[in-house]
């Protein structure tokens, strides 16, 4: 069974499993902020979601155990942008992970389109999302890397 933890309901436990895979290397170097995140600025992250309309965060859990995260930003009426990472420890989980995302965001949500921005060079990424529909649609550039803007419309 999959479940959504919201970020603002998770034990202090799971705040602490989040913040160790927000830090992990593979997962950072994939962020648009890279910087160790000090556990202070992990929980005052969570905090603020309290009161974000447009922004919620999801710890995935698969029968029990904790397996990746999801996260929208900029939600709308109509879109949303996408987030996602695995947990260090799991492997193949990248496909739980993208059924739960769509599933909230069209079924929950409600939103017509979810976006993703990936870094040119996150192959494994942007494989998954195109298995899953999404294709190019432009690019920028952020902290000095490509990044290809990607849409699923529902
Ligand atoms: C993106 C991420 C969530 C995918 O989860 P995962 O457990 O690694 O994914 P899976 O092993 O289930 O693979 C999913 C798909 O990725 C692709 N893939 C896997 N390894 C790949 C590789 N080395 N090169 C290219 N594509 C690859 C395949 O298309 C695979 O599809 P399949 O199920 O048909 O084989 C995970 O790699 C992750 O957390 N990465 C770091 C954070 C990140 O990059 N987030 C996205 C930011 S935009």
């Amino acid at each position: 069974m999959t479940e959504l933890i919201n970020f603002t309901e998770l034990t202090y436990a799971d705040k602490m499993t989040v913040l160790s895979w927000r830090n992990d290397e593979r997962i950072r170097f994939n962020m648009y902020s890279s910087d160790t995140i000090e556990e202070s600025v992990h929980l005052a992250f969570i905090e603020s979601l309290r009161d974000a309309t447009d922004r919620e965060y999801f710890l995935v859990r698969q029968d029990g155990e904790p397996v990746g995260c999801i996260y929208f930003t900029d939600i709308t009426d109509k879109n949303a942008v996408m987030g996602i990472y695995a947990s260090p420890d799991t492997k193949g989980v990248g496909r739980l992970l993208m059924d739960a995302l769509l599933s909230y965001a069209f079924d929950c949500l409600h939103v017509d389109m979810v976006t993703s921005e990936v870094f040119a060079d996150n192959e494994r990424a942007h494989s998954l999302y195109e298995k899953y529909g999404f294709t190019d649609v432009s690019e920028k550039t952020v902290n000095g890397r490509r990044v290809k803007i990607m849409e699923l419309n529902k």
